[in-house]
């Protein structure tokens, strides 16, 4: 019995799914491996931001808004360029979706393999911090080593203000340092798991608090590699302008333009 294998339109796009502009970092990956992909890169700005919410209101909107999504733009594929997302709803999604649905999940991996002091850093939402997904991570990864977690929200705020033009405020860096150096062992971390995608928007501002014998790592690399493998052989052409999806329309987006547009995301629509 032969069996149809759908064919995947030349112009299907990746979508790529976050809260707000941190899923840019997971793009700014993917444009450097694909850049011949179309994409619309979909924020709920509307929901964000998601760290703060409960576990089932983030599951809900996130399949919720996928499929809708996914209804409309057909892609040939979905990233959801967002830990809390991910380490909520990633297999509910894909048991609902019927296309290939890429996750995004702390780079503890790589993290506990590069740490030369064995103590290593985790800065994320409060809601991923807590999730039991980060909890298997460390015991199959992190094992013998020291995982010191912390929930880092203001730099969510931070990263948003950034990209939209703002200095970010020193103090919430300097104080993402001081909460790790106030920990036992905090001292000795050399390896920092950035998991939230927002956070390599402030990598250079991290980077200073932190000194350069710690190590920033995120897995937005990974993801891209892992979105260019699932696609492997597939066709692209581009038939329109990438497009940034919000959730809701709102007066910052104008000030959102220039790095959006950096990134070939030239029309802007709401959903
Ligand atoms: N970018 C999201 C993540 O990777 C979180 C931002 C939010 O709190 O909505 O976890």
């Amino acid at each position: 019995m032969s069996q149809t294998v759908p064919t995947i339109r030349p112009d299907a796009p990746v979508l790529v799914f976050d809260s707000g502009v941190g899923g840019l970092t997971v793009l700014d990956a993917l444009r450097r491996i694909l850049p011949e992909a179309p994409v619309i890169y979909a924020a709920d700005n509307a929901g964000l931001p998601y760290g703060e919410k409960s576990e089932a209101e983030i599951a809900a909107r996130v399949a919720g808004l996928l499929g809708r999504m996914t209804e409309r733009f057909q892609p040939r594929l979905a990233c959801i360029a967002c830990n809390t997302a991910s380490t909520i709803a990633l297999g509910m999604v894909r048991d609902v979706l019927h296309i290939p649905i890429v996750g995004t999940v702390p780079a503890v991996k790589p993290a506990a393999a590069a740490t030369k002091t064995g103590v290593i850093g985790l800065i994320g939402t409060g809601a991923t911090i807590r999730q039991a997904y980060v909890d298997r991570l460390e015991a199959e990864f992190a094992q013998g080593k020291t995982l010191l977690r912390l929930a880092a929200p203001g730099l969510v705020a931070a990263a948003e203000a950034k990209l939209r033009g703002r200095t970010p405020d020193p103090a919430v860096i300097a104080g993402v340092l001081a909460e790790f150096r106030a920990m036992p062992g905090g001292d000795r971390i050399d390896t920092l798991v950035l998991a939230c995608t927002h956070f390599p928007l402030l990598a250079e501002e991290l980077g200073e608090a932190f000194g350069p014998d710690v190590a920033l790592v995120d897995g937005a690399e990974g993801i891209a590699r892992r979105i260019a493998t699932l696609t492997g052989g597939q066709e692209f052409l581009r038939t329109g302008p990438d497009i940034a999806l919000f959730t809701r329309a709102e007066q910052g987006l104008a000030s959102l333009e220039p790095a959006l547009a950096a990134r070939a995301l030239s029309r802007i629509e709401v959903l």
